[in-house]
């Protein structure tokens, strides 16, 4: 049996920081692409141009959800300061900027458009166009309208279906020009988070609509590609995200647990839009709680694409607990951790990467489609960690290429620092530091090393 939860060489940095990257475009092949990302909720400033209130909103609106009840109703004002956050894209070297359409800025309510939300996505694609970035879309980066959230949000079949809706009014407006298109962010993180850990919105705690959620958001994906395909739009893939899961011990219920943990996590997905299938150990604890009729839907989550992204910052070590499926939790980890507290495990990504080529993808071309770490990093300070980071797992992309896994990109998180979610403001993944209270961009020290190691 895969454990999919073995152990690794070396989990953790050994906390050598160095303050340059040890690798120059030329060590990757010709055609590889660098690109950095951000989304929509997180940098653009929601108040602006007519944007529906999302679930978000109303998630920070409670207390105690979101740090301070930040919103992203200003964020970076990106809404506004888009020249000038590209020219930054453009003058770091990178080849493509990965974006995301916000529903509810282009359909308030979830279903009528607002012709102002297309248009600012259309001088978006061809500012990208203009300074030579390649426009990589995503479509969902998890603000779903609030009107939609009313209606039961992921756990209702109507929402997948208004999704494909709206994959058809971006298709038609932006699917010309856009170099790929992902449906849909982190499916994990949307229903899972959401749904059953209750960190993200909309808040629940309930494994059947976490069950639910993560049918629909599935099916969404498999909606949408749809839509797109039918608009004849190109290069279309999926982004899931990624976590490495250690056993806490060599206890079998913990290493039992974090199979579960990697099942829920990594296998869940991939197997759903790759294979058409859900993995047995997770449909045990899920399948009772499936909408009825789940099994006539997976040809459509299943629908062919072009690419697969994974997003991928940290291992997690598991351990069971007593109670409810799937019976496991976060044991601590171990040092030295990111300002998210996350342990820095560049292995991790090697395994998990090779395991989805081997399962799941094949010769797809498989992206990086996320990896970045957030620091205590102020405008003026250097930022080895976060470069020591970075060049760790571009050390792995590098040794995959080499072993003939086939990596066509690899995309920073983040452009700049920007909503962190329920951390609100504090946690900072940007190449380019923002004062929130000025809307100063100030390129980081990472920023300025990356600049040089593309340029040759
Ligand atoms: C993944 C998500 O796509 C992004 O929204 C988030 O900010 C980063 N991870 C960091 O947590």
């Amino acid at each position: 049996m895969r454990t999919g939860a073995g152990r690794i060489d070396r989990p953790c940095a050994d906390g050598g920081m160095m303050d340059d990257f040890t690798f120059s475009r030329s060590d990757f092949p010709e055609n590889f692409v660098f690109a950095a990302a951000t989304s929509a909720y997180q940098i653009e400033g929601h108040a602006f141009g007519g944007a529906g209130r999302t679930h978000w909103d109303s998630f920070a609106a409670i207390p105690g959800k979101v740090v301070r009840g930040e919103t992203g109703a200003i964020a970076c004002d990106h809404y506004h300061r888009w020249p000038e956050d590209l020219d930054l894209a453009r003058d770091a070297g990178l080849d493509a900027y990965r974006f995301s359409t916000s529903w509810a800025r282009i359909m308030p309510d979830g279903v009528n458009v607002n012709p102002k939300g297309v248009d600012f996505y259309d001088r978006l694609v061809d500012g990208m166009l203009e300074r030579g970035l390649r426009p990589m879309a995503t479509l969902y980066h998890w603000e779903l309208p609030d009107a939609l959230a009313k209606k039961g949000g992921w756990t209702v079949r109507e929402v997948p279906e208004r999704f494909a809706d709206f994959a058809d009014v971006v298709a038609a407006r932006l699917g010309d020009r856009l170099f790929s298109t992902a449906p849909v962010n982190e499916p994990w993180c949307i229903a899972w988070l959401g749904y059953h850990d209750g960190i993200h919105a909309p808040g629940l705690t309930d494994l059947r609509a976490a069950a639910r959620a993560m049918h629909h958001v599935g099916l969404a994906h498999g909606l949408a590609i749809g839509a797109l395909r039918a608009r004849s739009v190109r290069n279309l893939g999926a982004v899931c995200n990624m976590e490495y899961a250690i056993p806490a011990s060599d206890a079998p219920a913990d290493v039992e647990a974090a199979h579960r943990y990697d099942g829920i996590y990594n296998r869940w997905f991939p197997g759903a839009m790759m294979h058409g299938t859900y993995p047995d150990d997770i449909l045990r604890g899920l399948k009772p709680h499936l909408p009825a009729n789940w099994q006539d839907d997976m040809k459509i989550i299943s629908q062919p694409v072009d690419w697969f992204g994974v997003n991928y910052y940290t291992c997690q070590r598991i351990e069971a607990t007593q109670g409810e499926w799937p019976a496991l939790g976060l044991a601590p980890a171990r040092g030295p951790l990111t300002a998210m507290g996350w342990e820095i495990c560049p292995e991790g990504l090697d395994w998990l990467l090779r395991r989805t080529v081997t399962d799941y993808t094949g010769d797809l071309p498989l992206w990086i489609t996320e990896n970045g770490m957030a620091g205590d990093d102020g405008p003026g300070k250097a930022d080895n960690g976060r470069i020591d980071y970075l060049d760790r797992h571009l050390a792995v992309a590098r040794r995959l290429i080499g072993d003939g896994i086939p990596l066509a990109g690899y995309v920073f998180w983040s452009l700049l620092d920007n909503y962190e979610w329920a951390l609100g403001y504090d946690k900072r993944f940007g190449l380019v530091h923002v004062d929130f209270a000025t809307q100063k961009r100030t390129p980081r020290a990472s920023y300025r090393r990356l600049a040089r190691a593309l340029s040759h």
